[in-house]
């Protein structure tokens, strides 16, 4: 009880900045979504520009008066500043204005506290948390009341608002430990998913671009779907199967934010690195969102921090029930591969082409055999069935099975090597490449 929010959450001064030098410059529009997410009310959207932020309290003392009259005129309980503050400039804003403050960093970190499920989220949220609270826990508790909980004070700020730095940092030494476990164990699952030589296609965007409903599309899975950001932080796994291809595993994975905080990248750095392993990235987009060609860029830069610019990527243009005369469709590049698609995830248009394109880019490494097998190697067999590999079979006079395979070229060349199986008349042998349409 003690920590739960107030229901009709807590009134908020949103102050926002224009500041001169673009990288420090936010998007105010999604600074309100975020603030939304989070569960505040706000009451008062204060703005300003400035060429830099001052050093002490981040804004001039003329915007300071303005958001202490409007603390006062709307009983605001909480100030949330669209930007990164120093420890010292959230210091003095607290003492001057006598009000709790919170960064935009502290702000993603309280959405990414709710919205983790896996336990694996949960400590990496709570490692990104605790980084934050230390650098801020220096500067001492100040006289307001952080006992309340509420935006910011959820998860490790909940639990751990009265420990000192040590106890911190034991906090700290605990997670990493768990987190070390819990990545062993996913390592080992990505090892497995490999030796069994199944593709795997990361869903990747920025939030709310639609992914777990594409998701949910492509795999007939309900996973939580919620107009909020950041619905997604841990990424889920299943496996379809797609036609002309075969089986695949699809990942939904956490959406990305312009300027994600940095402890963020960090602490989930192990889950977005899983997707530069992928064989094929499908990078959702909300063709309705009028900024849309920044957001492509805003995750292309994310993929590009986690390693994983080098991973083929398949465009795929959401939402277009929202968009009047979109028709579904695939954009092909010079070579005819499928590079762009328009999809709707909610009435299910462009599903069917999604599907389609999925299965060339993947099958662009396919091959396409008769594999004459020897009766002892009936496990062999058994595994290529298991994997849906096998399209047709005939066993010939001497016991032989000859299979009619359609399976990644590498796993076929493994096979090969094995004693008991051989590429039947290799002179008629058809290693397609799908490239040809
Ligand atoms: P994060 O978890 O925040 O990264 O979001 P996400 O990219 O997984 O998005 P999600 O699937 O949760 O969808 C976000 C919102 O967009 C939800 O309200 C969906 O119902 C809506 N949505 C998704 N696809 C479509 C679509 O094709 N058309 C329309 N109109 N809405 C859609």
């Amino acid at each position: 009880m003690f920590f739960e929010r107030p229901a009709s959450g807590e009134v908020t001064i949103l102050v926002h900045i224009t500041l001169e030098t673009e990288y420090e410059r936010e998007d105010p529009a999604e600074f309100e979504e975020l603030a939304l997410s989070a569960g505040a009310a706000p009451a008062v959207f204060i703005t300003g520009s400035r060429a830099q932020p001052s050093p002490s309290h981040f804004v001039g003392s003329g915007k300071l008066e303005e958001i202490q009259a409007a603390i006062h005129a709307y009983k605001a309980e909480l100030v949330l500043f669209n930007h990164a503050l120093s420890p010292s400039q959230e210091r003095n804003l607290e003492s001057e204005l006598k009000c709790r403050v919170l960064d935009r960093t502290g702000l993603i970190l309280d959405i990414f506290a709710q919205r983790a499920r896996s336990h694996e989220g949960k400590l990496q949220v709570e490692l990104a948390q605790l980084q934050h609270l230390s650098s801020r826990l220096k500067r001492g508790w100040t006289h307001l009341d952080r006992q309340k909980g509420g935006i910011g004070m959820r998860g490790a700020g909940e639990k751990q608002l009265e420990l000192d730095q040590r106890m911190i940092g034991q906090r700290i030494k605990a997670i990493n430990k768990g987190l070390k476990k819990v990545r062993g164990q996913r390592d080992q699952g990505r090892r497995s998913r490999q030796r069994a030589e199944i593709a795997t296609i990361s869903l990747v965007g920025y939030t709310n671009a639609g992914k777990s409903s594409l998701f949910n599309r492509l795999t007939n899975a309900e996973t939580f779907i919620a107009d909020q950001l950041f619905a997604t932080l841990d990424s889920t796994l299943r496996k379809i199967k797609l036609r002309n291809y075969g089986p695949a595993i699809v990942a939904d994975t956490v959406g990305f934010i312009s300027h994600l905080p940095h402890q963020l990248v960090e602490a989930f750095r192990a889950t977005l690195e899983e997707t530069a392993q992928a064989d094929l990235l499908l990078h959702v987009v909300d063709a309705a969102h009028e900024m849309h060609p920044e957001f492509i860029s805003e995750v292309d830069k994310v993929l590009v921090e986690i390693g994983a610019k080098s991973v083929e990527q398949l465009l795929v243009f959401n939402k277009i029930d929202l968009i009047a005369n979109c028709e579904p469709r695939i954009q092909r590049d010079k070579n005819g591969r499928p590079e762009k698609v328009w999809v709707s995830a909610k009435t299910g248009a462009g599903l069917d082409l999604l599907q389609e394109a999925m299965s060339e880019l993947l099958a662009g490494s396919m091959a396409q055999e008769t594999l004459r097998v020897s009766p002892q190697c009936g496990k062999l067999r058994s595994q290529l069935y298991e994997k849906g590999f096998i399209e047709n079979e005939h066993i010939d006079e001497q016991g032989f099975y000859e299979l009619q395979v359609k399976l990644p070229q590498q796993y076929l060349d493994r096979i090969v090597q094995q004693e008991g199986a051989e590429i039947l008349n290799n002179k008629h042998a058809v290693a397609e490449k799908s490239t040809a349409l």
